[in-house]
Parts: C-alpha cells; structure tokens; sequence
C-alpha cells in the first residue's frame, strides 16, 4: 500500500486512537493525576512501539516521566529530533465545557477535548504520519529520534537536565516541533521565534492574623488593598511595564522585519472574535501583531486573599497572594528580568506588609533565522498538506525545549503548528479543525519522506 492510502484511507481509526489518547487526563499541574500522566507516558510509548520505533523508553525524572524514541536505520540520511508534550493544563472550569474535557467528541469539523490542539492532537499527527511512512516503506525515510515529555505546562523543570546529561543522544540535525499555531484558518505557518516565560508568586502578610473588619478597619494594613495598589503601579499611561530596565536588553527589530509581519494576512476581526472583549489596548507605539509577538509584557494571572464564599464576611486578611509572568522577547534575561521584578515591587511596597517572593520557572526567548534549506521543505511539505504556500510568522507562546535545543546543538528549530489561535487552548472547549489534524498528517508524511533529500 502507498503513502496516499495509508494517510488517506484510515481518517476514521487515526480519529478512534487520538480519542483514546485524549481519554487519558495527564494533567501535569495536578499531582492527583500522576497516575493518569504514567498512562499518558505508557500510551506514547505504545504508541511509539506500534508505529515501528523499536528503541522506546519511558525515563523517569525528579517529577513526570518523558518518553524517548529512536529510529535510526537510514544510513547516510539527516537526523531529525521530534519534541512534544502528553501533559495537558487543568481542565477547570469544568461547567464551562459544552462536551466534558475528558470525553472527545466531533462537531462542526472540530475536535473538542482537552489536548486536542495542546498539545496530544499535533503529537499524533506525526505518530501516525511515522507509522503511515513505515507501513508504507517498510522503514523510514530519515533517522528519528522522538522525545515527548510531561511537564511542558507546568514549565519543563526535568528537561534541561535530562538534555545536558544525554547530549549525544539527543543530537540531530534539526528540530521538529508541532505545539504553536496557525496564523489562520487556511494560512499554513512556520513559527520562527517565541517569547520566554518567567513566572512568579508572591504572598503578602499584614496583620498576623484575620481580624475583625469593624473592630480593626482603618487602623491597620489590609494586604489585599496593597496588593491591588501594588499592580496599578506596574504599567504606565502608555501600558508600558514600569519595571526600572525592563526594556533594557530588548533587540531591535528591523524595520524590513516588522514591515514583513504586520503584511501577513492577519485578520483583526479574527482576533477580536477569539478574544471576545469590549474593547483593546496595548503599548503604544505598536500594532496588535507586534505587541503579541515582538514586545515582552507583565501580566497578572491570578490575584486571591480574604473571603470569597457566599454572602458577606467582615474580614481584614492577614494574608494576600498573586502569581504573575513575564513573557520575555530577545535578548532579555530571564534571571536579570527576575532579579529586576523582585527589586522594583520590594521597592514599591510600604512596610507596612511583609513580602515572600518566589519565582516558579524561568524560560528564555527565541528568534532564529529561517533560510536553512529545511525551511523550504517545510513550506513545501505544508503545500502539499494545505495547498497553500506558508507564511512564517512569530508567536507569543513560550516552548522552553526549543531554546534549550537551540542553545545546546545551535541547529535549525521548525515549527509546525498546527492549532488556530481561536481553539480555546487552556481554556473550555478547546478544539482543533479536523481538517488540519488530517491536512497536517499528510504535510508531515511528505515532510519526512522529503528530508531523505536534504
Ligand atoms: N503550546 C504552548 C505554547 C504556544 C502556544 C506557543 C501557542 C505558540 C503559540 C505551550 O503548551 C504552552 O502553553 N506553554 C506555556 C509555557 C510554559 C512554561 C508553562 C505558555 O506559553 O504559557
Ligand atoms: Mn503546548
Ligand atoms: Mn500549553
């Protein structure tokens, strides 16, 4: 049977076993799931077996295990390194979900569960393009090497480890990533760089313990309020971060290359559909696309402290927490940015409240040239996949692998996205279009077949 066939032919069974896949909830933020993140890391590897890999490991780690594969029976041919993640983020909140997050089911062309675009859909389109290509040949048409982990969302702590202590194993001759976006519905894209991710929490404690909002209201510090005083400081008029050097080490992009990504046929009426907002702002000076792409923010993502039950409860907080991030553009440091945030809000907050400071996971940015020969295949294979030539593009998401790997082997970084911006991604109902979960099975198919060439 030929390539066509294999890709063609069985729609519905690669649809069956990505639904058993998305069945398993490998929550990684949880440890409640820890049982479900070892199924998770068994079925790839399964997976991995059944695809024709005859070297697969399950590695433990200091917290989930990853999952390594190797195919090397191409002599002569181009090493490739496939990345993924099976973790997938919490599935709350839970009443949000029109179908539940663990139960996959199609409608309207799209599949809904959680995972399908982030990342265990794009996983699958290249385990089942690597057992299309070996039914097809007998073997494949280039040596793979598959690494496929289970902390990506919770920061991939064990992995810079694991890659300093198994260079050699890991060593390739590119890079294949499938965990970013499609610039829109139609528009196949390569992502070429990605902003970094610090992320921190902080826990404010006033009084030393709660007390009576009457019999103690007005005379002492209540840590919520300076918490909310504390980040109406962080932005000026201008949005601009008001951290003193945070913009220091931002590299200038050029002019050609910003004149180059605000062409790109991004849609703003898309982007205000997924977002869903009565209005929008951002740093002036840039368009949308840069902001999202090109400028580093500071961003709440949670603010908790006091009474949040039912009714009213007259209470001064001794306490107030808040986690926050950073996303991070070249060449800032993370460490330096980290050092920076820590000083400018000690220096912002009164005595009143004592401050522990914590900084959960530091990630670098990444941006690289695309004029590797390989980036040419790529645009190719995604013709054949899609019909349409694709475009590259930069992202604002953050993929630790990807610098690690690029800091490490300094080799070229493809990434083949496969999601579309409005498919809920960490949040309910998230999806991805049946047509590019298919159209990206056969781009992939034909991308190995035509590495054999490079
Ligand atoms: N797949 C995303 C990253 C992504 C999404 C890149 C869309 C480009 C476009 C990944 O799973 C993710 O969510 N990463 C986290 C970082 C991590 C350190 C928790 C992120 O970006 O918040
Ligand atoms: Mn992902
Ligand atoms: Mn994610």
């Amino acid at each position: 049977m030929n390539l066509a066939e294999f890709v063609e032919g069985r729609r519905d069974q690669h649809l069956a076993e990505l639904c058993d896949f998305l069945r398993i909830p490998s929550v990684s933020a949880k440890s409640e799931h820890k049982p479900d993140i070892e199924r998770g890391a068994r079925w790839v590897a399964d997976n991995l077996r059944a695809a024709g890999f005859k070297t697969v490991e399950i590695v433990p780690t200091n917290l989930h295990p990853l999952v390594y594969a190797e195919s090397l029976e191409a002599p002569g041919k181009p090493t490739i390194l496939f990345y993924g993640h099976y973790d997938v983020q919490p599935p709350e909140p839970l009443d949000l979900w029109t179908s539940p997050a663990f139960e996959p089911t199609v409608r309207n062309g799209n599949l809904f569960g959680r995972g399908t675009a982030d990342d265990k859909g794009q996983v699958h389109i290249h385990l089942k393009a690597f057992e299309s290509l070996q039914k097809a040949n007998g073997k494949l048409p280039v040596n793979v090497k598959v690494l496929i982990e289970g902390e990506e969302e919770v920061g991939s702590v064990s992995l810079w480890d694991f890659v300093q202590r198994n260079k050699e194993k890991l060593r390739a001759d590119a890079l294949l990533v499938s965990d970013t976006s499609m610039l829109g519905k139609g528009v196949p894209s390569i992502t070429y760089g990605l902003r970094g991710l610090n992320y921190y929490q902080i826990e404010l404690t006033g009084p030393a313990r709660d007390l009576h909002s009457g019999v103690y209201g007005g005379a002492v510090p209540n840590p919520l309020t300076i918490l909310a005083e504390l980040f109406a400081k962080l932005h000026d008029k201008n949005f601009r971060v008001t951290v003193p050097g945070f913009y220091d080490q931002v590299a200038t992009v050029s002019n050609a290359e910003r004149k180059a990504l605000n062409a790109l046929p991004w849609k703003k009426k898309d982007f205000e559909k997924a977002v869903g907002a009565p209005g929008y702002f951002g740093e002036k000076g840039f368009t949308t696309v840069e902001r999202l792409w090109i400028r580093p923010t500071f961003e709440l993502n949670g603010i908790w402290g006091g009474y949040q039950g039912e009714g009213a409860k007259t209470v001064i907080p001794s306490k107030a927490y808040a986690k926050f991030s950073t996303r991070l553009v070249p060449n800032q440091n993370p460490q330096k940015i980290a050092k920076l945030v820590e000083k400018h809000i000690r220096k912002l907050l009164p005595k009143t409240v004592h401050c522990k400071f914590e900084v959960l996971s530091t990630g670098k940015p990444w941006v690289a040239p695309y004029h590797a020969p390989i980036f040419q295949k790529a645009q190719a294979a995604l013709e054949k996949g899609f019909g349409k030539k694709a475009v590259f593009i930069r992202e604002g998401g953050s993929i630790p692998f990807v610098t690690q790997m690029h800091d490490t082997f300094n080799v070229p970084c493809v990434l083949l996205g496969f999601g579309l911006p409005d498919e809920n991604a960490h949040a309910p109902d998230e999806h991805i279009a049946l047509e590019n979960y298919f159209g990206g099975i056969k781009a992939v198919a034909h991308f190995y077949a035509d590495l054999a060439t490079l």
